[in-house]
């Protein structure tokens, strides 16, 4: 059966996933994007991707990166999800007002997320009107193993049942 692309989402939508912000900084400019699409691809070596819409301000900043930043989101960060799900403008030392450190690495990270990586941008992939960023992690951390996830499921954010 052939269906659009508002079947497809709505379909789509049923696969749940957690919440991310992955972030940049060019030039002292940082910028954040709310991102579900981020996906582990490879252990050796350590991969990932993210898929970002070519409309985005997070792709003009994303294809000029040498690194980007991943902060894994709790259930506590519906806020900070919310706020990088805006378009916005990279902004000269600050992510939109939230509270951020640079990692070790030198990537911008969003404080309280339940884990963190630096990635290294390894390549960047046609996928129709998205890009697939390919990310080598080459650092990262729990910060906070006993609190539960931001997921989203159905076009809504939802708890971990259990
Ligand atoms: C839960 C959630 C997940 C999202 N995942 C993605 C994603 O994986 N890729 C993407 O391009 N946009 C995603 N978006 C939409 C962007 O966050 C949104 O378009 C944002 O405004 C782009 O900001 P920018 O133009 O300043 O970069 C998601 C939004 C939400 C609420």
């Amino acid at each position: 059966m052939a269906i659009d692309s508002g079947v497809f989402r709505k379909i789509i939508g049923n696969f749940a996933t957690g919440v991310t912000v992955v972030t940049t900084a060019n030039d002292g400019f940082l910028h954040g994007l709310t991102a579900n699409s981020v996906t582990s691809v490879s252990l050796d070596p350590l991969l990932l991707l993210v898929c970002v819409d070519k409309k985005a301000h997070a792709h003009t900043e994303l294809e000029r990166c040498s690194h980007f930043g991943v902060s894994i989101l709790g259930a506590d960060q519906v806020e900070v999800s919310n706020l990088f799900a805006r378009p916005g403008e990279p902004e000269q030392g600050s992510l939109r007002g939230a509270a951020w450190h640079y990692g070790p690495g030198g990537t911008p990270l969003l404080d309280g997320a339940l884990a963190w990586l630096e990635c290294r941008l390894a390549e960047r992939l046609a996928g129709g009107d998205h890009t697939i960023f390919i990310g080598e992690a080459t650092g990262g951390e729990v910060t906070r193993p006993q609190a539960p996830p931001l997921l989203y499921f159905r076009g809504g954010y939802r708890g971990v049942a259990s």
